[in-house]
């Protein structure tokens, strides 16, 4: 019996987390398992509702779950409210830090079937498979930040910090992740400007020594951000400090197609959590619209690294992939030809074909 909760969040996030709930679901009916779902209030839901977007309970249910299941937050309606009272800095920041989940997981998957749907050239993209590893618990979101009067107008701080500890400890994750996958390992900084990115990449360099059957290389993130379009398929692990990481997640995901196909997994601590890269797209809530696959796609990943169940796993990521060979597509991947489904009928078609596999 596997406790998980449940945080649907804002916006798109109440469509497509039910759409990942079928799938588990499915899982539990076809493999035996009982998966106990408890929701949650988060982000402008819960600050609705409770004051606070990430309230006490909110939190005490994470921390007794064995994974957490989220959807995304924030929202206009929210943007105006005190930076501690927002979604984003005042729920998800605090909800990464305080479960301690450092590594963020994105892995950027190339389906065959939807290379139409990307906006660059299919030989560019055939065969590409990264796993992007983002240091999710440091540097500029979490440093100090201040802002003061000047005599001209006002002046604004943000500080970036890095630790030998905090670089080590991601980098030994992507390290091990390598030596499972191509056992190559691209390690992304800024070392010809930033100090925290010269430190990044000493450590890097001496935790290198202990792994030396995986090929490791140094790029600028500059750099980086152009080679992701020129040849993507030159990488297989990436990792990057969390700035980096988060920008360089928004453009891996186009290679997929929609950045409606990206899922993530934040781990580290002793629960793990489980969210879309993707935010919670307002303009589109509330009508059926939106692509529940990398919500479905980020199930997967819950019962990979928390759940430890890899068949289950690689069975939901199957049941997505035969879907869109099949020519299933929501709007974002619209293409002439294919058949347009809501984000519910969406998740209905996923569910029954993990029954049917
Ligand atoms: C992400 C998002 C978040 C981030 C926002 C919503 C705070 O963009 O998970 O990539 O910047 O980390
Ligand atoms: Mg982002």
């Amino acid at each position: 019996m596997f406790q998980i909760a449940v945080l649907p969040g804002d916006g798109i996030g109440v469509e497509i987390v039910p759409q990942a709930i079928k799938a588990l679901e499915a899982i539990s009916e076809k493999y035996g398992h009982t998966f106990n779902f408890t929701q949650g209030l988060v982000g402008g839901a819960a600050y609705d509702v409770k004051g606070h977007p990430l309230p006490d309970e909110t939190l005490q249910l994470c921390e007794r779950s064995d994974a957490v299941l989220l959807g995304a937050i924030g929202g206009p309606k929210w943007d105006d409210l005190p930076v501690e009272l927002r979604p984003e800095a005042g729920a998800l920041l605090p909800l990464r830090k305080e479960l301690a989940l450092y590594a963020n997981l994105r892995p950027c998957i190339v389906f065959p079937s939807l290379m139409h749907a990307s906006t660059l050239k299919e030989e560019v993209l055939q065969g590409v498979d990264i796993l992007v590893i983002r240091e999710l618990t440091g540097g500029l979101y979490f440093g100090e930040k201040s802002r003061e009067k000047t005599a001209d107008g006002q002046k604004a701080t943000d500080v970036l910090t890095y630790s030998t500890y905090e670089i080590e400890r991601i980098a030994r994750f992507a390290f091990d992740a390598a030596r499972q996958r191509q056992r190559k390992l691209c390690s992304v900084d800024k070392a010809n400007v930033l100090e925290s990115s010269r430190l990044w990449r000493e450590t890097v360099m001496d935790l290198a020594r202990e792994y030396p059957d995986v090929e490791v290389t140094h790029m600028y993130v500059d750099n980086c951000s152009m080679q992701l379009i020129r040849n993507p398929r030159q990488f297989d692990v990436i990792v990057t400090e969390n700035m980096f990481g988060d920008i360089l997640t928004d453009e891996a995901s186009m290679l997929t197609g929609s950045i409606g196909m990206l899922p993530s997994a934040s781990i580290g601590g002793e629960v793990g959590l489980y969210e879309p890269a993707h935010g919670s797209a307002p303009d589109i809530a509330g009508q059926n619209k939106a692509n529940p696959l990398a919500t479905i796609l980020s199930a997967a990943l819950l019962l990979r690294y928390s759940l430890k169940l890899e068949k289950e796993a690689q069975t939901v990521e199957q049941a997505v992939q035969q879907v869109i060979d099949e020519g299933y597509r929501t709007p974002d991947l619209a293409e002439p030809g294919k058949k347009i489904l809501g984000t519910n009928e969406m998740g209905d078609l996923v569910a029954q074909t993990i029954l049917k596999h």
